[in-house]
Formats: C-alpha cells, sequence, structure tokens
C-alpha cells in the first residue's frame, strides 16, 4: 500500500537522521560521555518522533530555554527549579541513593543552597534576622551500625514565616542558614524557625510553566539538610512537618517522602527551654531528628 511504503520512508528518513547523529560521537574519547551523548540523542530525537513536534512548538521550547538561562543567576536558579518540578531532581536522587541498611532518605537538594552559611555552635541559632517560631531541633548522626559520628558537618537552611528564602531578598542578607559539627557522641542542636510551606519562585518561565499546566507552585513546609561524615554518603534531605495540610494537596518538586515527615510539637510560651534561652511570650516548638548514613561508594 502506498500509504504504508510512504510511512516506511518517512520512517527511515527518521531512524537514519538518528543512526547518523549516534555515528557522530563514536569517536568519543571519554566513554561515559559517549554513552551519555548518545543516549540523549535517542531519547531526544524519540521524544520529537513521539509527540511529532512541530517547528512553532520547536521555537517556543527554544524562548523557554533561552529565558529559563536569562533569569538564572548566582542567587537564582531557575533550573534546578526546572528539573525540580519536573521531577529530574528526585529521580536523579533515586538513582544514587539506594536504599541501604537504615540509612536517612536523600531529597531534593533545591536551588536555595549558599556555599558560605556562617558557622555556628552547637545549639545556636540559625534565624540570623529571619522572622519565624523559634524551633529547637536535635538530634544524632549515627553510621548505619549505630556508631555515632563525631565531627559530622551539618548543614541546614530554610524560608522566613513568610515563605522567602533569603537570597530571595533584594538586601543581600544571610539568613535562616548555618553549618555546625556533631560533639563526640554524634550530637546536634540548634534553634532555627518552625518551616511553613512556601511557593518556589513562580514569576519566571518556570511559573508560566506550572501555570499552564494548572499545577500548584506550593512546597510542603520543610527544613533542608546536608550531612556529611569521613568515609560516608553525603546526605541530602528535609524533615517535612507531620500534620502540615501541604502534604495532602502534594509538593511542587515532589519531595516527599514518608520517613521524613517529622513532628513538630508546639510547646506553649513559657514551657522552659532545653537550654535556659528565655523566649518572654512567644511559644515554640521542637523537632528531632536523628540522622543515618550509609558507607561511601553504596
Ligand atoms: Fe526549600
Amino acid at each position: 500500500m502506498t500509504t504504508t511504503s510512504a510511512n516506511q520512508t518517512q520512517a527511515g528518513i527518521e531512524d537514519e537522521l538518528v543512526e547518523r547523529v549516534v555515528a557522530s560521537f563514536a569517536d568519543t574519547p571519554d566513554p561515559r560521555l559517549k554513552e551519555l551523548l548518545t543516549s540523549l540523542t535517542r531519547h531526544l530525537h524519540a521524544f520529537i518522533r513521539d509527540v511529532r513536534l512541530t517547528e512553532a512548538e520547536w521555537e517556543t521550547a527554544i524562548e523557554f530555554l533561552t529565558a529559563v538561562g536569562h533569569i538564572t543567576d548566582d542567587r537564582r536558579q531557575e533550573f534546578v527549579l526546572l528539573s525540580d518540578v519536573l521531577g529530574a531532581s528526585m529521580q536523579t536522587i533515586a538513582v544514587n541513593n539506594q536504599a541501604y541498611k537504615g540509612a536517612t532518605e536523600a531529597t531534593v537538594f533545591g536551588p536555595f543552597f549558599l556555599e558560605d552559611a556562617p558557622k555556628i555552635d552547637l545549639g545556636g541559632d540559625i534565624a540570623g534576622g529571619a522572622t519565624g517560631q523559634p524551633c529547637w531541633i536535635e538530634g544524632t548522626v549515627t553510621d548505619t551500625d549505630g556508631n555515632p559520628v563525631r565531627g559530622a558537618r551539618i548543614e541546614v537552611w530554610e524560608c522566613d514565616e513568610d515563605g522567602f528564602y533569603d537570597v530571595q531578598y533584594d538586601d543581600g542578607r544571610m539568613a535562616a542558614r548555618a553549618y555546625m559539627f556533631t560533639d563526640d557522641d554524634g550530637h546536634y542542636r540548634f534553634w532555627g524557625l518552625t518551616p511553613v510551606p512556601y511557593p518556589i519562585p513562580h514569576d519566571g518561565p518556570v511559573g508560566k510553566m506550572l501555570a499552564a499546566a494548572g499545577r500548584s507552585p506550593v512546597r510542603a513546609a520543610h527544613l533542608h539538610f546536608m550531612v556529611s561524615g569521613p568515609e560516608l554518603r553525603t546526605l541530602v534531605t528535609h524533615i517535612f512537618v507531620d500534620g502540615d495540610p501541604q502534604l495532602e494537596i502534594g509538593d511542587s518538586v515532589f519531595g516527599v517522602k514518608d520517613s521524613l515527615i517529622t513532628e513538630f510539637a508546639p510547646q506553649p510560651a513559657g514551657t522552659p527551654t532545653p537550654d535556659g534561652r528565655d523566649l518572654g511570650e512567644r511559644d515554640w516548638a521542637r523537632s528531632r531528628f536523628d540522622i543515618v548514613l550509609a558507607p561511601e561508594g553504596i
């Protein structure tokens, strides 16, 4: 039949192009790079052929990626955001953090980590002027055999009560982030803020994409952790707030895991604090998060 023949011819043209592009990478010296480029070519072409991408849609995609690049700078990372809302960040984490014994589960890194957060002593306050309900957070860092990890580095970062990270303000402030080291018994403790739900930045191209899809930009309330120790797999994770209604509605970057949902126990004003800090008439909360690190290379 003519139609079948025409389709075969068309498919043959498309197949031949894929193979020519794949062949162009045949002499890539780095075998891993060769694998990545070859697989990318096959998947990208399969996508274009699957949806029969129009030229107008191709142009829109180029314009979109250009806009993602234009809005990205040292303090705003729209590419990470795009990866997050597509679930690509969580999939990469799933591939690279296979479950191991009782090791704490990982979740998205997000776009708001800064390299140069201040160091605090154990029991210090990370708020740095950020507003919100004070929250005492403590726990241990151990390996999967239960041995305490002394001197583990713990980075924590979170938004303020208005749902904004310091980097989202234009005044260059650094707040609600810090790092500390565990003590000889693997313990850590600090004052932070009780996490609140917040929308990911949605005034840019990623926000437009979410709106076009009818998706909410809101993330479930969380506090970020990055924990590292010698010969242990670095853990990037969050703790989520048990009872947060957003857990039911859904997290815009697919980051929630049941094992990371943590009780933040409300403490009425006047309740004595663990370190004797005087909070006056303010209520506060407390939470415990024990962290288990997998061995390096798992
Ligand atoms: Fe976050």
